[in-house]
């Protein structure tokens, strides 16, 4: 199978998994990036099961719209059953990179507010120390540079992602040659720098399961 039909067959097992979950009243978080959309697309299929959605990013707002899915402001509403996203890295404790697609901040509002985040990957997303997908990193605009010098004080290596601007008016670094042993305490650090919004380790808030596409089918792992 190609990654992308590993990525389908994650967003068909997400809905599976989330089936017995909708009602007439219940939220689903919606997370953002290629994995999510294949989600978005499967989740449309049930669309009359479920009161609406809350997304992670504007993209995902559009798609699920573009479907007759609602989408509600986070602020409407009082909280969430499930909040599926995919991820950029996962280890085995269920400690995600997040943020390739600039929406990391966002994200981890959503998933903060869920009862169960349910990440969905092809396999290349497994691995057993994060840190080869550089950290994206957001960061109030005046603060970059500012930011970028603590983050080498940390032993990072950033790099302002160019012409990308956050659905909340930021700016990306992405903190190469990080080599991420503990995830909790680098998430708490990096976020303690003034100027920084969030940081795209979620580690405080993990996922609570992993669906992994892979070769021998989608394999479900738990924190
Ligand atoms: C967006 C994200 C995505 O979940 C992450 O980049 C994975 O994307 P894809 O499903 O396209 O591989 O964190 O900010």
């Amino acid at each position: 199978m190609t990654q992308d039909e590993l990525k389908k067959a994650v967003a068909q097992a997400a809905v599976e998994h989330i089936l017995p979950l909708l009602e007439e009243d219940t939220i689903v978080g919606i997370g953002t990036g290629s994995t999510a959309n294949l989600f978005i697309d499967e989740l449309a299929k049930h669309k009359h099961l479920f009161d609406g959605t809350v997304a992670s990013s504007e993209a995902s707002a559009e798609r699920l719209k573009g479907h007759g899915i609602p989408v509600y402001d986070l602020n409407s509403v009082p909280g969430m059953r499930v909040y599926i996203d995919g991820a950029d890295e996962s280890n085995h404790h269920l400690h995600l990179i997040k943020g390739g697609g600039a929406a990391l901040t966002r994200e981890k509002i959503v998933a903060a507010c869920a009862e169960e985040f349910v990440c969905i990957a092809d396999e290349s997303k497994l691995v057993n120390v994060l840190g080869d997908f550089p950290l994206p990193v957001e960061v109030i605009p005046m603060a970059r540079s500012y930011v970028a010098r603590e983050l080498v004080k940390l032993g990072g290596d950033p790099v302002y992602r160019e012409g990308v601007v956050t659905d909340n008016g930021n700016h990306i670094l992405d903190v190469y040659n990080l080599e991420i042993l503990d995830a909790v305490k680098l998430e708490s650090q990096i976020n303690a720098i003034v100027g920084v919004v969030t940081n795209g380790l979620f580690a405080a808030r993990s996922a609570d399961v992993l669906l992994l596409g892979t070769q021998e089918g989608v394999k479900t792992l738990k924190a």
